[in-house]
């Protein structure tokens, strides 16, 4: 999909805002390059100079416990996922993965178990996306009925079925109706609404800017900004840049800046070279889910502990697993816990056949057996310290469109 022909003409015909259409800077991305030298990540180094760091950030009347926000990946950063992050500390908000607002107003099992928290979630937003302005103030009603602190717009979802249907990226294609719509969810709940979205379409439209000062004069009370295009996927470099972009052309809600961040000397160059005044952090999250922890220490202190250890990793796992069979029955619980185990298996350099071995489990006991198997014999190289090294999540590649 292409932002239509009358979407670029309208974009451009906005007069007061001039739309930046820089290209976005290209570089050679570091920051998941699979050839990084094991351990130097940065996680347990742990004198990084600190810039200077804004006020408390405020989601309206909400005040966020830290400025590190965990950026919503779905189908990891479930309730489990989240209740490991909160409980390890740090977070100053979570979020869901992103729900159909119509999904949502049927009340649908798997989208309700999706919106799901507990008391040690908190605060946390749900994030919808939907093109219907009505369907998705309804949306945003109905979680307001359930307590939740704030909801999040999805703008910046690039998967064709969603952007190529007018939602998630494919919001920025269309100005006039896009900000329409944002205010009336604004305008439909009390709760605060802020927005996620990209640097814009593609790098000839680069729109982010302009949606970012039209949300703040809307209501929105806060904007996400994943520094890449729809176009660029997951590939290329985050553009601090651009993200910079979006901090000038608001006036006061905070910026969070997205992507790319993995140790807190990537935190640091994000809030430095951006002017943001929160951080959200994704896939390095499930690689190391004390990153959140680091952060708060070092702005408040200026250092920060290691990262956890081999030991306190396969701890974490079977928490998360005990979490899981909370939500489900335990059959589905082992099911669903493979897929998260197979990447931190893998980070944790467990040996080929012992991680093959795990993803047969069926049962409590063969959940806690195969994980005594892997405590004992360690990791191959014997390190038992530090984060997961190649713990990067499955992201979609080749042309955008396709996906
Ligand atoms: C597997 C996966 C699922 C994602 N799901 C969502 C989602 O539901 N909502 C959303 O706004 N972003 C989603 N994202 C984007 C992330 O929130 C984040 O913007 C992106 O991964 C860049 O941040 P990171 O480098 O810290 O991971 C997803 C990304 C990945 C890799």
């Amino acid at each position: 999909m292409r932002c239509s022909r009358a979407a670029e003409l309208r974009l451009q015909s906005v007069p007061s805002k001039p739309i930046r259409t820089n290209p976005i800077k290209s570089a050679i991305p570091d920051a998941f390059r699979s050839d990084r030298p094991s351990g130097q990540e940065g996680n347990n180094d742990a004198h990084v100079e600190r810039p200077e760091f804004a006020g408390p950030v405020k989601y309206g009347e909400l005040r966020l416990p830290s400025r590190y926000l965990l950026s919503p990946l779905a189908g990891f950063t479930t309730l489990p996922f989240r209740r490991i992050v909160r409980n390890i500390g740090g977070v100053g908000l979570a979020t869901t993965d992103l729900v159909n607002c119509r999904a949502l107003l049927e009340k649908n099992s798997r989208t309700m178990q999706i919106i799901e928290t507990h008391d040690e979630d908190q605060p946390f937003a749900v994030q919808i996306f939907g093109s219907d302005p009505g369907h998705m103030a309804e949306a945003a009603q109905f979680l307001e009925t359930r307590h939740v602190a704030t909801i999040d717009i999805n703008m910046g979802c690039p998967v064709n079925r969603i952007a190529g249907a007018g939602s998630g990226a494919g919001m920025m294609c269309s100005t006039e109706s896009t900000i329409k719509l944002v205010q009336r969810v604004v305008e439909a709940v009390r709760i605060p609404v802020s927005v996620k979205m990209r640097l814009g379409w593609d790098a000839d439209n680069l729109t982010a800017p302009f949606f970012a000062a039209e949300f703040e004069q809307v209501g929105v009370c806060a904007i996400a900004i994943h520094g890449r295009t729809r176009e660029q996927g997951f590939s290329g470099s985050v553009s601090r840049p651009g993200i910079r972009k979006v901090v000038e052309a608001v006036r006061k809600i905070p910026v969070v800046g997205n992507g790319d961040v993995r140790s807190v000397a990537d935190a640091a160059q994000m809030i430095r070279e951006t002017g943001c005044q929160a951080v959200s952090i994704g896939r390095a999250a499930l690689a190391n889910p004390w990153i959140f922890r680091q952060l708060d220490q070092w702005e408040r202190t200026g250092e920060f502990e290691p990262a956890g250890t081999f030991e306190e990793r396969l701890e974490l796992m079977k928490t998360q697993f005990r979490y899981m069979q909370d939500a489900h029955p335990p059959h589905r619980a082992v099911i669903l816990f493979r897929k998260m185990a197979h990447w931190y298996l893998k980070g944790m350099r467990i040996r080929k056949k012992l991680r093959g071995d795990f993803q047969k489990v069926k049962t409590t006991q063969e959940f806690d057996e195969a994980l005594e198997v892997i405590r004992r014999e360690g990791p191959v190289g014997g390190n038992r310290t530090g984060v997961l090294t190649d713990c990067h999540v499955p992201v979609p590649g080749g042309p955008v469109d396709k996906w």
